[in-house]
């Protein structure tokens, strides 16, 4: 986020992408287009492994139960949906997006979709976004029109992962994820065991904000209208009702996907959120959705 208010306030250029694409936004959400009108949805994933010691170079199987997760969250097909509080049960959404390991490599090879790169550094940092470029001791991206690039490593900062939203930066588009926050098994820790970490950062990449809106004195918003306005993330496991921003008696949703508690706690998209990711699949993110 800080990287994209500081390109927000300094790139014109970038103003005017993202003032365009939240017109195209709220039109899609108006005419109540949805990208699955157009059938199933199947975003190719290209993961790359980098890692210095051999705990960081995470086996397919752990690869895999992060593509499960994915899955799960964005099918409304997670068993832990039941926690909604019932005030919600009629805003939940369901994405209807799928992802799956790419098949084919950009040179139209066969490819598992797990690419492995051993590396010197001990960790990355989202400041220079290393692991984006073998330069830097990262690996390169795949064509970001058609794969979304996903990068696991060790981070610095106590960061568990970041993300680029739509028509931010072509060459270094995709999600980063701390390999102890990665998948469901493996080196992943408690409490970011449950792969949440990346439903997280992939709402961002198909152009979700954090609940809070980004603020702290409740003048923000995620432009989203079934999502209450709130007055800043939650952590760990709070119990339900959170008041912040005069959004009494059901206070905060922090059990959404876009708040910042443990992954245990995180387990809803609202149909808005859902919306807004249509319209990004339908739009910037058109070329991906159709497959690689
Ligand atoms: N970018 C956020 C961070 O690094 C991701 C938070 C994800 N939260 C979670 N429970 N997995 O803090
Ligand atoms: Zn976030
Ligand atoms: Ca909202």
């Amino acid at each position: 986020m800080q990287v994209f208010h500081q390109a927000l306030e300094s790139d014109p250029e970038f103003r005017n992408r993202i003032a365009r694409v939240e017109a195209y936004t709220a039109r899609h959400a108006l005419l109540n287009l949805t990208a699955r009108s157009a059938g199933p949805v199947v975003i190719p994933v290209v993961v790359h492994v980098v890692y210095d010691s051999p705990e960081l170079n995470l086996s397919d199987e752990q690869v895999r139960s992060q593509i499960d997760v994915l899955n799960e969250d964005y099918n409304q097909a997670n068993a832990d949906r039941i926690n909604v509080p019932s005030v919600w049960s009629s805003v939940v959404g369901n994405a209807g997006i799928r992802f799956a390991l790419a098949t084919t490599d950009p040179s139209g090879a066969s490819t598992t979709g797990i690419v492995r790169k051993q590396t010197t550094l001990t960790s990355f940092s989202a400041g220079d976004d290393g692991v984006k470029s073998s330069a830097a001791g990262g690996d390169d991206p795949w064509p970001s029109d058609r794969y979304l690039n996903v990068w696991t490593c060790n981070l610095g900062g106590g960061l568990l992962g970041y993300a680029t939203f739509p028509l931010q930066v072509a060459s270094r588009d995709g999600v980063v994820i701390l390999a102890s926050a990665f998948g469901r098994q493996g080196s992943a820790e408690y409490p970011y065991d449950r792969g949440r970490t990346m439903t997280h950062e992939v709402g961002h990449w198909l152009n979700l904000r954090h609940i809070w809106g980004d603020t702290t004195d409740c003048s923000g918003t995620d432009y989203v209208d079934d999502t209450p306005n709130a007055g800043g993330p939650n952590y760990r496991t709070p119990t339900f009702p959170h008041v912040t921003c005069g959004n009494g008696p059901n206070g905060d949703m922090f059990m959404n996907f876009m708040d910042y508690v443990d992954d245990a706690a995180m387990i809803m998209f609202t149909q808005g959120q859902c919306a807004r990711m249509a319209a990004a699949l339908d739009g910037p993110r058109a070329s991906v959705a159709r497959g690689a």
